[in-house]
C-alpha cells in the first residue's frame, strides 16, 4: 500500500481536492457525493456550473449503480474496455446529483486502469468526480508536474503516477438516447467499438452539451495554427516574428523552435500535450502545427488539434 494513497483517500474524504493519474491525463479529484467539494472543484478549475464532470468508479459494478438503465451496449463496451480509456454517458440515478451533471439527465461514468488509480478508487471506496487537472480551457496535464504547474496550492494533493500512457482524454460514448453518439474521441477508437455494439453516430445540435465540444479548447496560450503539410514551408517563409513549430519532418533552421513529433497516432497523442505546453514556454509568437495525416487513426488528435489551433 503506497502512503500517499491512504493520505489522498483521507482528504477525499474530509472533502478535499487531489489530483491523481490516469491512463489518459490526471484528473483533480473529488468526492462526487459531497456538494461542498464539488463546488471548490468547480472553483478551482474555473469551469462554468453547467459543465457536467466525468465521475469515476473502480469497477463497472460501482459506475453502473448511478445509472437508471444500463443498456446491453454498455455492458458488452464495459466488459471489453473498463477499466480503460472509455467515458460512457447513461441516464442517471439518483445518486448522481445536479451538481456534476450540469443539471442534465445524464451522468459520464468511467473506470479508469492507471494503478494508481485504481487503489485511490478502491480505498476511497465511493465514486470520484475528476476533470482534467487543468484551467477550464487550457491544455490537459500528462505529468504531475503539469498539475502542479497549473494549480500550485489550490489543491491539495498530487498524487505521481508518471507519464500518462494514453495522452489524451478518454473517448466520450453517448448510451443515453436512441443510438450510440460519439462526443470525443479517443484513445478506443469508433471502429473497435461498432465492431461490439453497431453503427455509432456523429454529435449533432441535438446531442448534450459538453465542455469538449466548446471551439477552443485544449489550447496553448501561445496562438497556433494547424498547416497542411504542402504549406508548412511557404508558411514558415511568410512569417517575421518568431515561430514554435510542431511538425513530423526535420527541423529547419529559420526556425526558432522545432519539435519533431512520431509518425504514430498513438505514441504522437502520448506526447501531445507536454508537446503544447513546452513550445508555450517558447516566448514565440505563433505555433505552427503540421497536420497529421486526414485518417480514421488520426481522428483523436485531430480533434485535439483543431481545438488548440485557430484556423490556419
Ligand atoms: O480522460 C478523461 O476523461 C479525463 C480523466 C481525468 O479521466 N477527464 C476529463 O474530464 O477529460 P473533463 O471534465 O476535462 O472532460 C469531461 C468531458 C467534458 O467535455 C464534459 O462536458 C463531458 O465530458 N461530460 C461529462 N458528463 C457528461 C454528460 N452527462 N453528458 C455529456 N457530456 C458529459
Ligand atoms: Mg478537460
Amino acid at each position: 500500500m503506497n502512503p500517499e494513497v491512504r493520505r489522498a483517500a483521507q482528504i477525499l474524504r474530509a472533502g478535499g481536492l487531489v489530483a491523481f493519474p490516469t491512463e489518459t491525463v490526471y484528473g483533480l479529484g473529488a468526492d462526487a457525493a459531497n456538494e461542498k467539494a464539488i463546488s471548490r472543484l468547480y472553483a478551482v478549475k474555473r469551469r462554468p456550473p453547467d459543465h457536467p464532470v466525468i465521475v469515476h468508479f473502480a469497477s463497472a459494478q460501482g459506475a453502473f449503480a448511478w445509472a437508471r438503465e444500463v443498456p446491453q451496449a454498455a455492458r458488452t463496451l464495459a466488459k471489453k474496455f473498463w477499466p480503460g480509456p472509455l467515458t460512457l454517458i447513461l441516464k442517471r440515478s439518483a445518486q448522481a446529483r445536479d451538481s456534476v451533471t450540469g443539471a442534465q439527465d445524464t451522468v459520464g461514468l468511467r473506470v479508469p486502469s492507471h494503478p494508481v488509480a485504481q487503489e485511490l478508487l478502491r480505498l476511497f471506496n465511493g465514486a470520484l468526480a475528476a476533470p482534467s487537472a487543468n484551467r477550464f480551457g487550457l491544455v490537459s496535464p500528462t505529468t504531475a508536474a503539469h498539475v502542479r504547474d497549473d494549480l500550485g496550492n489550490d489543491v491539495d494533493l498530487v498524487l505521481e503516477g508518471g507519464a500518462s500512457e494514453v495522452g489524451i482524454e478518454s473517448a466520450i460514448l453517448d448510451l443515453s438516447g436512441a443510438a450510440p453518439v460519439l462526443l470525443r474521441p479517443g484513445h478506443i477508437t469508433k471502429a473497435q467499438m461498432e465492431a461490439l455494439v453497431g453503427p455509432i453516430g456523429k454529435k449533432d445540435a441535438t446531442s448534450p452539451r459538453h465542455s469538449g465540444g466548446l471551439e477552443r479548447h485544449y489550447a496553448p496560450r501561445t496562438p497556433a495554427s494547424l498547416v497542411p503539410t504542402y504549406a508548412l514551408d511557404r508558411e514558415i517563409a511568410k512569417r517575421k516574428d518568431r515561430v514554435a513549430v510542431l511538425a513530423f519532418s526535420r527541423p529547419d533552421e529559420r526556425v526558432d523552435y522545432w519539435l519533431r513529433m512520431p509518425r504514430d497516432p498513438q505514441a504522437y497523442a502520448q506526447r501531445l500535450y507536454a508537446a503544447l505546453r513546452e513550445l508555450d514556454t517558447a516566448r514565440c509568437e505563433r505555433i505552427l502545427v503540421e497536420a497529421p495525416p486526414d485518417t480514421a487513426e488520426w481522428s483523436a488528435v485531430r480533434d485535439r488539434l483543431r481545438r488548440a489551433c485557430e484556423a490556419a
